[in-house]
C-alpha cells in the first residue's frame, strides 16, 4: 500500500531498501516531546486566527495529550511505514480523533516542522551543557581555593620551565571552559527565531501568526525569511563545534590527568570511582575515564565534520539530506554529556600530591628564570646578557649534579663576581611564584584573587 501522508500518486508502497534508508524514526523519536509542544502551538494559533476551528484544536490538543503520555509510558508502537517522528505522531492522532487531524498540517510542512522540533532540542541542549559547564568551572575553582599556594612545575614543551601553582593551573582550565560557555550563550542567541510557518519553503497563503508561536515556543522572535528556515541547520553545526573545542579542552584535560596519575609523576591519585584495576597485573590503577574522555573527542570532531560534509553542497532549500544532522547531534551531545560529567568528578574526586608537585617544581633548574631577573633587578645587567650568565650558572650545577639553590656563593661569584648571598631568597619554588604577582599571574595572592573573581562570576552566570 502507498504512504498514507504522501501516497496519493502513488500506486505502491516503497521497496524494503527504500523504506530502511529513508526512516528516521529509529532516531529521531527522541524530537516526541519537541514536536507535540510545536504541534499545540501551531494548532493554537490556527484556531486563534480562524483557520481551524476551536472544536477541532482542542480534539487535536487532547489526542496530542493522550499521546504525549503513551509515548512516555512506553505504550506507543513507532512505525518504520510512517517515517519520521512527525507522521507517527500524525497517524496516531488520527487514530485518536479522526478527521479533525487531518487539520493540523494546515499550513505547515514537514520541513518547517521538523526544523522547530530540532531547535527546540538544540536549545534545550544548549543549555544542559551550559549547567555542566557551570558545575565544571565550580570544581575548578574550588580545587584552585584549596591549591592556591601549592607548587608544582609549570611546563613549556613537557618539559620543566618555572614553578607555578596547582591553584593557577586549575584557573587556566576555569578559563577554557568559561569561554565553551560563552560560546554557548552565543549560539543560543544567535539561534533563539522560530522556524515555524516557513511551511514547506515559500511560506502560506492562510492567515497565519508567527509571532504568536514563536512567542507560544519560547523564541525570541519568527525568522524572517522562509527559505533560509527550513535550510538553515548552523545551530546543529554550531553545537557540534562547540561541542568539538569543549571536547579539544576536555582531552587536554585528560591527558594531564593521564600523565600526572602515573608512578613517575605521581602528582594526583584518582579516586577509585574513576579508576580500574588490570585483570593481570595486580598492582594496576588505570585512569580509563581520562583516557575515554580523551578517545570521546575524536567522536565530537568527525560529528563536526560529518554534518559540515553533509551540509556542504546543498542547494537551498530542503534536501532529505538533512535528516542526516540528528544522529551527530544526539550522539555529540550525549557524549559531551557524559565527558563533562565524568571529568568534573575527576576533578572534585581527586588527591593531590602536594609533596611530589613541590619536589619536582625544584627540579629542572626551575628557579634559573629567577635568578637571571635577579641580576637584572639587583645588578642593573640587561637580560639577554643575565640568561647567558645564567645558562652557565645551570651548566655549572648540571655538572655538580645538584640544584640552582645548593651552588655555593663561591660558585656563583666565579661566574659573575656581582652577586650576593641574597641571591639565594630567590632560588626557591616557594620564592619564586610568590614574586609572580603580575596580574593574572601565578603568585598565590593573585591566585586567590582570581578565585574571588570566579566565585562572583558563577553566582551570576
Ligand atoms: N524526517 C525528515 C527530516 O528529518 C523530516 C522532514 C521531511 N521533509 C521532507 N520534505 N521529506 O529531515
Amino acid at each position: 500500500a502507498s504512504n498514507q501522508m504522501w501516497g496519493g500518486r502513488f500506486a505502491s508502497g516503497p521497496a524494503a531498501i527504500m523504506e530502511a534508508i529513508n526512516a528516521s524514526i529509529g532516531y529521531d523519536r527522541k524530537l516526541y516531546a519537541q514536536d507535540i509542544r510545536g504541534s499545540l502551538a501551531h494548532s493554537e494559533m490556527l484556531a486563534k486566527t480562524g483557520i481551524i476551528s476551536a472544536d477541532d484544536s482542542k480534539k487535536i490538543a487532547d489526542g496530542l495529550g493522550t499521546i504525549l503520555k503513551e509515548i512516555e509510558d512506553g505504550k506507543f508502537a513507532f512505525s518504520t511505514k510512517l517515517e519520521d517522528i512527525h507522521m507517527n505522531i500524525e497517524a496516531r492522532l488520527a487514530e485518536l480523533i479522526g478527521p479533525a487531524a487531518g487539520r493540523l498540517h494546515t499550513a505547515r510542512s514537514r520541513n518547517d516542522q521538523v526544523a522547530v522540533d530540532f531547535r527546540l532540542w538544540v536549545k534545550d541542549e544548549f543549555h544542559r551543557v551550559a549547567e555542566a559547564l557551570k558545575g565544571l568551572i565550580a570544581a575548578f575553582v574550588e580545587r584552585a581555593e584549596e591549591h592556591a599556594g601549592t607548587v608544582m612545575p609549570g611546563f613549556t614543551h613537557l618539559q620543566t620551565a618555572q614553578p607555578v601553582t596547582f591553584g593557577h593551573h586549575c584557573l587556566a582550565y576555569a578559563e577554557m571552559f568559561a569561554r565553551d560557555l560563552s560560546r554557548v550563550r552565543d549560539a543560543i542567541e544567535r539561534m533563539d527565531e522560530s522556524p515555524l510557518g516557513a511551511a514547506a519553503l515559500a511560506g502560506t497563503g492562510f492567515p497565519i501568526d508567527r509571532h504568536m508561536t514563536a512567542k507560544a515556543l519560547g523564541f525570541r522572535e519568527p525568522t524572517r525569511n522562509s527559505l533560509d528556515s527550513v535550510s538553515d541547520r548552523d545551530y546543529a553545526l554550531e553545537f557540534l563545534s562547540i561541542a568539538a573545542i569543549a571536547g579539544t579542552h576536555l582531552s587536554r584535560l585528560a591527558e594531564e590527568i593521564v600523565i600526572w596519575s602515573t608512578p613517575q609523576f605521581g602528582f594526583v591519585r584518582l579516586s577509585d570511582s574513576f579508576s580500574t584495576g588490570s585483570s593481570i597485573m595486580p598492582q594496576k590503577k588505570n585512569p580509563d575515564a581520562a583516557e575515554l574522555v580523551r578517545a570521546k573527542t575524536g567522536r565530537l570532531n568527525g560529528h563536526l565534520i560529518g554534518l559540515l560534509t553533509v551540509m556542504k553542497g546543498l542547494p537551498l532549500t530542503y534536501s532529505k539530506d538533512m535528516q542526516e544532522d540528528k544522529e551527530a547531534v544526539f550522539d555529540a551531545a550525549e557524549t559531551l554529556d557524559l565527558m563533562l560529567a565524568a571529568m568534573t568528578g575527576m576533578v572534585r574526586d581527586l588527591t593531590v600530591n602536594a609533596a611530589a608537585m613541590r619536589q619536582a617544581a625544584g627540579s629542572g633548574f626551575s628557579t634559573a628564570t629567577d635568578l637571571a631577573d635577579w641580576l637584572v633587578r639587583e645588578l642593573g645587567i640587561p637580560f639577554r646578557e643575565a640568561h647567558h650568565v645564567t645558562g652557565r650558572a645551570v651548566a655549572l650545577a648540571e655538572e655538580k649534579k645538584v640544584g640552582l639553590e645548593k651552588l655555593t656563593l663561591d660558585d656563583l661569584k666565579s661566574i659573575h663576581d656581582g652577586i650576593t648571598a641574597d641571591i639565594f631568597s630567590v632560588l626557591s619554588v616557594q620564592n619564586s611564584v610568590k614574586s609572580r604577582q603580575s596580574f593574572g599571574g601565578t603568585a598565590p595572592a593573585e591566585v586567590r584573587r582570581q578565585v574571588r573573581y570566579w566565585k562572583k562570576r558563577l553566582a551570576k552566570a
